[in-house]
């Protein structure tokens, strides 16, 4: 656990359980070195606590990573809930957790991932003030996944500019892997900016309201990464790029929403002998912890987090131009970029 050259070191990580809900949870705490650690909760089925554990490792290192990007005062953390076998009591499964998250005193501060909602946060804040997410009454606040797809869309819009040369998204060809919370909205985005949609999804509903609403071509999920386009969005799960995949895209720019997009550092450089332009993940999906944490700190509001989410494409720009300049990958050069801001914030 300590160190592995893949995977370096998580400052605590936490195991939560409790027998009466059922809950078995992992707290990851990977950075806290610009503040408190923050990231999103994923509730989900593990084939194992092993599984989980290398999930909440990945994801919490990647939000470290995301929060130094997007300049946020906050360090990177992720929970993982694993999903209980069987029927079982949502309400008191999250107050469990929510104690849990307690139990840090502020040291982690949770949102929503995939497979939690607005209203499991609301849940939360019966027990913890360390939660963000949340519709608020008169003041921001609420689902992120908007946010997040906004930030994808600029950042798409920012790589067909200067990796395709295209100075409007009119007739882009986009893949979409899921049109889940982020990807729908994403396919909102891109269609009012006249992009040709090429979708796949494992719920064949959603697939069916794309082709109905934006004219998408519908493909099945496992040609999703290889369809014959200009950009691919992956909006699904994470290590879609892998060993099999990349001989297999055709795709000239990634930008999408998925977190840990890449399997392994070495698929990055593959990507690029393959002259494919990769956007990292935690680049370009950081619209979501913008806006929790605006939230969080009292101080959003709609426009304000919009003009905040747009700056993503400048940094996409800064990245390709610091890309040119290190001869090296997209992903390297930002990984290096994001270390780099990981110090302690005066
Ligand atoms: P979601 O659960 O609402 O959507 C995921 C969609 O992908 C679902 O419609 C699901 O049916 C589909 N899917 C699953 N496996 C698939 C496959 N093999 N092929 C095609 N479709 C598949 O999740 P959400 O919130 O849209 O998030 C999507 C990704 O973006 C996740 O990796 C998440 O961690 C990441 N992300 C989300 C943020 C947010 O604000 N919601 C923020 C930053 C990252």
């Amino acid at each position: 656990l300590f160190g592995l050259p893949e995977q370096p070191a998580h400052e605590r990580v936490l195991l939560a359980a409790d027998p009466a809900t059922g809950l078995k949870a992992i707290v990851a705490l990977h950075s806290t070195a610009r503040g408190p650690a923050f990231g999103g909760c994923r509730l989900w089925h593990y084939d194992s606590d092993a599984a989980a554990l290398n999930d909440a490792l990945r994801l919490s290192q990647g939000m470290s990573l995301k929060n130094a990007l997007a300049d946020l005062p906050f360090g990177g953390g992720k929970a993982v809930i694993l999903k209980p076998p069987g029927a079982f009591d949502r309400p008191a499964l999250f107050a469990a957790f929510g104690r849990a998250v307690q139990s840090l005193g502020g040291a982690y501060i949770t949102a929503e991932d995939v497979g939690t909602t607005t209203a499991d946060m609301r849940g939360l804040q019966a027990v913890t003030p360390f939660v963000s997410g949340i519709p608020r009454d008169g003041a921001f606040g609420g689902d992120p996944s908007p946010k997040t797809a906004w930030g994808v869309f600029v950042a798409i819009q920012a790589g067909a500019r200067l990796v395709l040369g295209r100075t409007s998204l009119e007739g882009v060809r986009v893949a979409l892997q899921g049109l889940g919370a982020v990807g729908w909205h994403l396919a909102e985005f891109l269609h009012a900016a006249g992009a040709k949609l090429v979708v796949a999804d494992v719920d064949a509903a959603k697939v069916e309201r794309a082709v109905a609403q934006f004219g998408a071509v519908a493909v099945g999920v496992a040609d999703i990464l290889a369809a014959e386009v200009d950009v691919l969005a992956p909006c699904a799960l994470g290590a879609s790029l892998n060993e099999q995949t990349v001989p297999t895209l055709r795709a000239k720019l990634i930008a999408g929403a998925a977190n840990n997009q890449l399997a392994t550092p070495a698929d990055g450089d593959a990507l690029q002998r393959r002259g494919i332009c990769y956007l990292p993940d935690y680049l370009v999906n950081a619209g979501g912890i913008i806006s929790v944490a605006r939230e969080y700190r009292g101080e959003g509001e709609e426009a304000a987090v919009m003009a905040e989410v747009s700056r993503i494409a400048e940094r996409v720009e800064e990245l390709l131009l610091r890309v040119q300049a290190a001869d090296s990958t997209p992903a390297r050069v930002a990984d290096d970029w994001a270390r780099s801001k990981l110090v302690h914030q005066p």
